[in-house]
């Protein structure tokens, strides 16, 4: 498959890259400032896409709900997410797939027993998890469109407070780690009949 993936230098972008080259994938990283690119038609080398995964974001948005940041964080979740779908769309006739990587707020408030993840975030969060179902029905039958969900993954951006204030209040009992991360991409791009879907994968933090 040849992938076009945003976000392929983070914490889960990375793990997926890794993956997906590791089985012998073609994958593009659009990165920060491509993607921008990208979106007014100014990168080239794109071949024949067959996948995209967005999985961008930028946690400066996350400092304060100012308006600038919800601005921000919907801009690079959900209108560059459609943007770039829809060009795709246009431009490869081979796209087949797309995955939004959202998030467990954008399924349910958070949990202040567990973090004060801000509200601009859960918002535009959910708002990808419509987004896909919106693409899944506009792009059928050609394109399938899903999202995946997932809970808290454990990075060295955690302090051991917040890691164990996490644990307690998740059904699992603990953050997901980096090995939790790509069945979920490998299930969804194997599974030709799954459209407009939302899988989450968060430990039963959202039940
Ligand atoms: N981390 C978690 O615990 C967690 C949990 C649930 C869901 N998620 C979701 O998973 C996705 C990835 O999260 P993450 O924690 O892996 O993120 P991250 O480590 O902060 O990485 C963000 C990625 O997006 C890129 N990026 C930043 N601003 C961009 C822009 N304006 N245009 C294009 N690319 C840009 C970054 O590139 P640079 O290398 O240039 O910085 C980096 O590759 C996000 O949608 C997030 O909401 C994360």
């Amino acid at each position: 498959m040849n992938m076009l993936l945003t976000g392929g230098t983070g914490l889960i972008g990375s793990v997926i890259k890794t993956e997906l080259e590791r089985q012998g994938h073609g994958v593009i990283n659009l990165a920060r400032g491509k993607m921008e690119l990208f979106i007014k038609g100014k990168f080239d080398g794109l071949g024949n896409v067959d996948t995209f995964i967005h999985c961008a974001r930028d946690r400066k948005y996350l400092e304060s709900a100012s308006r600038e940041n919800w601005v921000g964080e919907y801009i690079v979740d959900v209108v560059a997410a459609y943007e770039i779908s829809m060009m795709l769309n246009e431009l490869c006739p081979s796209l087949k797939n797309i995955i939004l990587i959202s998030s467990a707020y954008g399924i349910r408030p958070a949990n202040p027993k567990i973090s004060n993840s801000p509200i601009h975030y859960g918002v535009a969060k959910a708002a990808q998890i419509h987004l896909a179902k919106e693409l899944a029905v506009r792009l059928a039958p050609k394109v399938r469109a899903n999202c995946i969900s997932y809970g808290g993954v454990e990075s060295d951006r955690n302090t051991e407070e917040f890691k164990q204030q996490y644990s307690k209040n998740v059904p699992l009992g603990r953050m997901a780690t980096t090995n939790d991360l790509f069945h979920a991409v490998e299930y969804i791009l194997n599974n030709d009949y799954i459209t407009g879907q939302n899988l989450v994968v968060d430990g039963g933090m959202t039940i």
